[in-house]
């Protein structure tokens, strides 16, 4: 078999900068969210010209969320950079559609506020994204954007969503899992090993992220068997933005691994390079997005984009003390006078507070190495290094054996918990796992099947 190389992105979100993302509304929006907005352009663009002088590979995947929020101008634009990217390099893009790229009401932001501006229908996706990997394609199913494709004489990829004309993020039907249980068949039977990409995750990218409804495929597990036991073993996802290699083993005993990859415009922001070593052997390695074109206050693009992600945590720490009103909203609870003075004087505690001083409120020791440090900058870390993955807090350190002590304290209040998709979690188990990687290697690693 032939050796085999491809770069994975995923999460572009592109927008189209002129629409206008600017004005007192917009930095009040931007206080919670991980992604930039205004910088999505530049950052593309930066990213594309860095794929096209990179000749490591020429196929590029692309794991859906391709615009901001489904702009028909900013996936105009993406489709004509992508399709200059094609001509000039005469490398290929292969692309799935998501959630983020369907909206009847997208919007931009400028000096008078938020405004509504043309969205972009489930239909109209096709003639957009056509020429990259839809045309090409050896099946193709129209209804769910869907699709088969050889990327060599020994690889074909397989390339699924989840949405439809009528809903997004669906549960696949038999008949659509019947579709991708023929399709892998047939590849084995070509002689061809499978790859998959889908923009859901098939495996929570960390323990803790399964507690989500919408950090998966829903109904996974089907969706894992039908692939694993078909002979398909690896896919390639996005969607959470966060960094991860994870790998599930079937009742029958075959495996699959997911690796989501977090998105090029928010922090952590890499891209994939894959190498298909033969059929048993392949060879993950990240690379950061290159630094791009943007007023950054003279700091890097990664430092620009940790600050974006920090100022979203420190955002919501901040309001519970400041603005509970605004800190409810935000997590979904239902505001009550009584909350807010709750939330205002937990938030007002938690904000002067020190590592020690938290953990003694469960009776639990800190280590001394840490224990005089801000709770609200080890908080921002904590959340900050579950996205970006490889988590150093395990046992043996000082905040991992913290926390574990913690956890240690909290399981018994957790005692019948369960995750988004009903499967019971041991509460201990899934803190652990969450805050120190003790799996594979979420950035660089050689997979064998
Ligand atoms: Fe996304
Ligand atoms: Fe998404």
């Amino acid at each position: 078999m032939q050796e085999l190389k491809f770069f994975v992105i995923t999460d572009t979100h592109f927008f189209k900068n002129s629409i206008g993302a600017y004005g007192t509304d917009y930095e009040l929006y931007m206080d919670t969210q991980q992604k930039c907005f205004a910088e999505t352009e530049a950052i593309n663009r930066a990213v594309f010209d860095d794929l096209a002088r990179r000749d490591d590979a020429d196929i590029v995947l692309i794991a859906g969320d391709l615009t901001f929020n489904g702009e028909k101008e900013s996936h105009r634009a993406f489709s004509e950079m992508l399709h200059d990217f094609q001509q000039k390099t005469g490398k290929q893009v292969y692309v799935v559609t998501a959630g983020h790229d369907v909206n009847a009401e997208p919007y931009g932001f400028n000096e008078n506020g938020r405004f509504t501006v043309e969205g972009t229908t489930y239909a109209e996706l096709y003639d957009f994204y056509r020429d990259f990997g839809y045309d090409r394609a050896i099946e193709f199913d129209r209804e769910h954007l869907s699709y088969v494709a050889d990327l060599s004489d020994d690889v074909r990829l397989l390339v699924i969503c989840n949405d439809t004309a009528d809903a997004k993020h669906v549960t696949y039907s038999d008949e659509f899992l019947g579709w991708i249980a023929s399709q892998a068949q047939k590849a084995r039977a070509d002689g061809k090993m499978m790859i998959a990409m889908e923009h859901y995750p098939v495996l929570a990218g960390q323990p803790l992220l399964a507690l989500i409804g919408d950090a998966r495929q829903s109904e996974a597990g089907e969706l894992v068997d039908t692939l694993a036991d078909n002979g398909v073993h690896l896919i390639f996802t996005g969607h959470m933005h966060n960094q991860s290699v994870n790998v599930v083993e079937t009742q029958k005993g075959n495996k699959l691994v997911d690796v989501c990859t977090g998105c090029t415009i928010g922090c952590p922001a890499f891209m994939r390079l894959v190498t298909v070593k033969d059929e048993h052997t392949v060879q993950i390695e990240s690379i950061p997005t290159p630094d791009f074109d943007w007023d950054k206050h003279g700091q890097t693009g990664k430092e620009y984009l940790k600050v974006q992600f920090d100022r979203m945590i420190r955002t919501f720490i901040d309001c519970m003390e400041n603005d509970p009103v605004r800190f409810m909203n935000k997590v979904h609870i239902k505001s009550t006078p009584a909350l807010q003075k709750a939330f205002h004087v937990l938030g007002k505690r938690l904000r002067r507070m020190t590592i020690g001083g938290f953990t003694r409120l469960l009776f639990v020791r800190a280590a001394p190495e840490i224990k005089n440090h801000s709770f609200t900058d080890f908080a921002i870390d904590l959340v900050r290094i579950v996205f970006e993955g490889n988590q150093p807090f395990v046992e043996g350190t000082p905040e991992g054996d913290t926390l574990l002590r913690v956890f240690r304290r909290l399981a018994p209040f957790f005692k019948s918990m369960k995750d988004a998709q009903g499967e019971p979690v041991d509460f201990y188990e899934m803190m652990k796992h969450t805050v120190g990687n003790y799996g594979l290697d979420d950035y660089n690693t050689t997979l064998n099947f």
